[in-house]
């Protein structure tokens, strides 16, 4: 269905989970998150009720995200139960690709279409520090696992920072000479454990990788390629570019509360409805979507959740 705005919303993120095998800086506090109560999570049965009174109200598709998606139990009935659906035509995830080894096989079995794997850095030690407890080689055995499985169209998502990755912009473009991957530059953005500091511009990419041939636009991200290159290079742009009049989504945390807009504290509870309820619920939180985000205005993002609690 339209929007108040007259877009056309056909997209739902769903948030699996708020826990996550990685404590990435920007994300998540050192000490991790309170784990909530089982029963303060939605089961596996209501994820799939959401997602088929979603695709009534014309979600077309949908991404699993968390925290990280592949340490929630039962994630392969999820994929499976969404999967299914009528409407549904297409299910991706955005994973840190840690469990990727050992699940992307079952991942595809079980209907999912194609993959977000994020990776900030390409250096051992920077991967170390900033995700906490995470080893550079297994999210890279992660990537293989998924081409090995036969997944096309991967993207590695990268989260530009000033002072952090600026100096690996060059290699993470080379990678798409090689490899039929899409890399996606995202603007850092300031919400959460996030430092604003650390803001870089999307441009500096194109400053840096004057090569870059333009290539069609997807969704929100622009893009180019390199000449003779297999894959692709993409920048998500939210304050740079806001691209907020092309916005085709709405979220749903892991608590079962749908977010009309990522930046914006404003949260329509879903659990415990059913039917024709929950339907009425979810048109609300799509008519409730406000027309854009006022982070550059306001310098900070209005939610008061972490990435971990939204999924992006
Ligand atoms: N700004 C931009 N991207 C972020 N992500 C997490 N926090 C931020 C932030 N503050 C990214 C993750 C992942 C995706 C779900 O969102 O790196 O790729
Ligand atoms: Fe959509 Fe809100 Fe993100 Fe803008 S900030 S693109 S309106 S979710």
């Amino acid at each position: 269905m339209k929007d108040n705005c007259q877009r056309e919303i056909t997209y739902l993120r769903l948030s699996v989970t708020d826990l996550c095998n990685l404590r990435c800086r920007y994300c998540m506090p050192a000490e991790g998150v309170a784990k909530k109560l089982h029963s303060d999570i939605c089961s596996v049965e209501e994820l799939v009720e959401i997602a088929a009174a979603a695709a009534d109200c014309g979600i077309t598709r949908v991404r699993l995200t968390g925290g990280e998606p592949l340490v929630r139990r039962g994630i392969l009935d999820i994929c499976r139960g969404i999967a299914a659906l009528p409407g549904v035509r297409e299910v991706d995830m955005t994973t840190n690709g840690i469990l990727l080894p050992e699940l992307a096989g079952p991942l595809r079995e079980a209907g999912v279409e194609r993959l977000n794997v994020s990776l900030d850095t390409l250096r051992p030690d920077r991967y170390a520090r900033l995700t906490r407890l995470g080893r550079l080689e297994d999210a890279l055995a992660g990537l293989r696992a998924a081409e090995e499985a036969g997944f096309t169209g991967t993207k590695v998502n990268v989260v530009l920072m000033a002072g952090f990755n600026d100096d690996e912009i060059e290699d993470f473009v080379a990678l798409t000479e090689r490899y039929p991957l899409e890399v996606r530059f995202i603007e850092l953005m300031p919400m959460g454990q996030a430092d604003a500091g650390a803001y870089l511009p999307g441009d500096t990419v194109l400053a840096r990788c004057p090569a870059l041939a333009p290539a069609e636009p997807s969704g929100v991200a622009r893009r180019w390629r390199l000449p003779g290159g297999r894959g692709l290079v993409g920048l998500i742009e939210p304050m740079s570019h806001r691209f907020c009049g092309g916005c085709d989504r709405i979220r749903v945390t892991a608590d079962g509360r749908l977010k009309p807009c990522l930046h914006s504290n404003q949260e329509i509870p879903l659990r415990d409805l059913r039917g024709e309820e929950l339907r009425q619920a979810i048109r609300a939180g799509i008519a409730a979507k406000p027309a854009r985000h006022r982070m550059a205005e306001e310098g900070r993002s209005r939610t008061e959740r972490n990435m971990n609690e939204i999924g992006g």
